[in-house]
């Protein structure tokens, strides 16, 4: 039984394998529709979402099954201090699948320890969100055609942002991809991804504060908003909640093929005006969400595709 914990836990092969599932299911959705009639998902999220649970739960009901779960710790057990490890246990005996959101680092990791079925790792807490790096790989799959040699611009919460950690911990896989990390001083990223991901690979990469200097040279800028809930307080958080904001006219800077993508919610960093930009790829990407998700459940199901 496989669950899904980080991006690297799918081999570069097996990616391009669930891509290409991904890209079937959006062509041909009748298929899939009824691929996993009498199965289920539980959603189990201990933290807010709007997307990610969503898209879970469509992705499943897209391919005939049912959807259970909670969407908030309070309405959950864990009110009454119940650990992940019980409530997993007990979930397995009413689910096929699950898919957790959890404000602890590590938290799906235990809950995978103790499950009889597969777990994916729906964000946890400032550490990985792969199912988020999923959609976004096949968004820049779907927008360049390939990852090699891209030059990929990263900016505003490069601490907190666990997109921003599973994106930089799978693209360091493909050839010649360099980074430019843009955040102020105090959101750089941790220190085990450049030290122990970019470091270690010899991946090319810089980090600088300002987004116009960066903004030419890059083929995809990720932007991502401010992590107030990460914050030990409301003085740091209100001090660099608007250090960045996109608008139209640093766009003049990029690049006519440079896609903008974004996990959302988004908040100021990106201005509405730029939601018309042929290069704005926000919305679209949260699209491929369903699909790559849809894609996910099944090989981690090991339902047997149709030819
Ligand atoms: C992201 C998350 O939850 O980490 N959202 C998402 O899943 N699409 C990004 C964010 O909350 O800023």
């Amino acid at each position: 039984m496989r669950h899904l914990m980080s991006p690297l836990d799918l081999s570069v092969e097996e990616l391009d394998t669930l891509m290409d599932l991904a890209g079937d299911i959006e062509k041909h959705p009748d298929k899939y529709a009824h691929i996993c009639d009498g199965k289920r998902l539980a959603t189990l999220f201990y933290e807010p979402s709007t997307r990610t649970r969503l898209s879970f739960e469509a992705a499943m009901m897209n391919l005939g099954g049912q959807v259970i779960g909670f969407s908030s710790a309070d309405s959950s057990s864990a009110s009454k201090g119940e650990s992940v490890a019980d409530t997993i246990r007990v979930v397995s005996c009413y689910a096929d699948i699950c898919a957790m959101r959890h404000p602890k680092e590590g938290a799906p990791l235990v809950a995978s320890m103790a499950s009889s079925i597969p777990v994916i790792n729906a964000g946890d807490g400032g550490h990985q969100h792969p199912t988020q790096t999923l959609t976004d790989l096949l968004t820049i799959r779907s927008l360049k055609g390939h990852f090699d040699n891209l030059t990929i611009g990263l900016c505003g919460d490069l601490k907190f942002g666990r997109t921003v950690h599973s994106l930089i911990e799978a693209l360091v896989r493909y050839n010649n991809v360099k980074f430019t990390l843009i955040s102020p001083e105090e959101l750089r990223v941790p220190s085990y991804i450049r030290e122990d991901v970019l470091k270690k690979n010899h991946v090319e990469f810089q980090e600088v504060e300002r987004l116009e200097d960066a903004l030419p040279d890059l083929d995809i800028l990720y932007m991502t908003r401010v992590q107030k809930e990460r914050f030990f307080n409301e003085e740091d958080y209100v001090r660099m909640k608007d250090f960045y904001i996109l608008d139209k006219q640093k766009m003049e800077l990029a690049k006519d093929d440079m896609y903008i993508l974004h996990p959302l919610p988004r908040v100021n960093e990106i201005a509405t005006e730029v939601d018309s930009d042929p290069r704005a790829a926000y919305f679209k990407q949260a699209q491929y969400g369903v699909y790559v998700r849809m894609a996910l459940i099944l090989t981690l199901l090991e339902v047997k595709l149709p030819c």
